[in-house]
């Protein structure tokens, strides 16, 4: 099998609607070719092994709590998963090396919820001041008033996703203590504020998990398309709670010639999906992020995964990525739209409900 057909994948999410409104998106935002540029060194240096002098993304955890439990997350089987909000002096140390190297992108989330960081203002603010042309997080939003929309927005947030798995009762089983109503709302506010603004930023994205949809994903696209920018479905992952599913055992994975992952405390993991950091490369609190891209411990991940070895190191064994998918045709209105599913790792969310039998109590 050539190199190009090891290292690729289907997409585990599908972009439902909003491919015009995207691209109108990128034009307006007046730096194409910044983004053809990442793009090319987002999708081909993995595929070449080349490790580029910096990572053109970044993903920095400004919450490592969550405030949700939602049944179906990495949370909810690892209780011992960090907790707390990244220190601002150590974001601001971050963001100046990366605005320095040229990063593209810089995504605020990772295994918490990054409404909590009391700074999130701020963070957007000081990254887009420091030039970051792409800044955006993925939120449950439960948190987002309508002075923090209006803030982030004014901070130049380019794109916030939030994460509304399924529609009416099945999204308030799941997403716990929000209610269906509350966050129509508050995405409503937020896209308001700034169409009545004449702002083309942030872009509004809605993504659910598969398995709150698949009864009736008409449903959630005719509600969602009406309101948001972009609606994604995306596979469900069984994340740690087996590594059982069936697994490609050429899968060559692309992300440590791409990405960096940063928790909140600063400690680099393998990936995103190392969620236990059990693989961790480096700690920003005492080494620079180009140390860490270019240490020992990073090239020795890149070795194991060129050289096919890739499920002898823990985090990547029990990874979703390396699943086997496969196809799904699906009726949204009157299109047909093909989706890809992990084999062996839907999530029934007919058992999910996160809401405490004591409704007052919350972890
Ligand atoms: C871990 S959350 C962190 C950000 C934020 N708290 C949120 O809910 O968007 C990031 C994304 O992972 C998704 N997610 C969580 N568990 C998942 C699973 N088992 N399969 C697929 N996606 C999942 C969530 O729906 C959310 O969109
Ligand atoms: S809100 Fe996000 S991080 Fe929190 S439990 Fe739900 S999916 Fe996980």
């Amino acid at each position: 099998m050539s190199l190009l057909k090891k290292s690729h994948r289907e997409m585990d999410y599908i972009r439902v609607s909003g491919k015009l409104k995207a691209f109108r998106y990128s034009i307006k935002r007046g730096h194409v070719f910044s983004q053809i540029i990442d793009r090319m060194k987002w999708h081909w240096a993995p595929k070449f092994f080349i490790v580029v002098d910096f990572p053109t993304h970044l993903d920095i955890e400004a919450s490592a709590s969550c405030q949700m439990r939602c049944p179906m997350c990495l949370r909810r089987s690892i209780p011992d998963i960090a907790h707390g909000t990244m220190d601002f002096d150590l974001y601001k140390k971050i963001i100046d090396e990366a605005s320095q190297r040229g990063v593209y992108s810089i995504k605020l989330s990772w295994r918490g919820e990054p409404l909590l960081n009391p700074n999130i203002v701020k963070m957007v603010k000081y990254a887009k001041d420091k030039g970051i042309k792409d800044v955006a997080f993925l939120t449950n939003g439960e948190r987002l008033s309508e002075k923090m929309a209006i803030d982030l927005t004014e901070a130049g947030l380019d794109w916030i996703s939030f994460s509304i798995d399924g529609m009416g009762e099945t999204y308030e089983r799941i997403r716990w203590p929000e209610t269906f109503d509350g966050i129509v709302k508050k995405v409503k506010f937020l896209k308001e504020y700034r169409d009545g603004k004449g702002l083309e930023k942030p872009l509004i994205r809605v993504q659910t998990i598969w398995g709150a949809v698949k009864n009736n994903p008409g449903e959630y696209f005719d509600f969602w398309e009406k309101i948001a920018d972009k609606v994604y479905i995306i596979a469900d992952q069984l994340r740690y709670e087996t590594a059982s599913f069936p697994k490609n055992p050429e899968y060559i994975c692309p992300e440590p010639w791409r990405r960096m992952v940063i928790g909140a405390d600063g400690t680099v993991p393998n990936c995103i999906s190392d969620y236990e950091e059990l693989n961790p490369l480096g700690d920003v609190k005492k080494q620079s992020l180009y140390e860490i891209w270019h240490g020992e411990k990073f090239n020795k991940l890149r070795e194991l995964i060129r050289n096919g070895k890739i499920f002898e190191n823990k985090p990547c064994a029990m990874c979703h990525d390396a699943g086997l998918m496969y196809p799904k045709t699906v009726k949204i209105g009157n299109k047909q739209i093909k989706i890809w599913l992990y084999e062996g790792q839907e999530i029934d969310v007919s058992k999910m409900d996160a809401r405490p039998k004591n409704k007052k109590a919350q972890d």
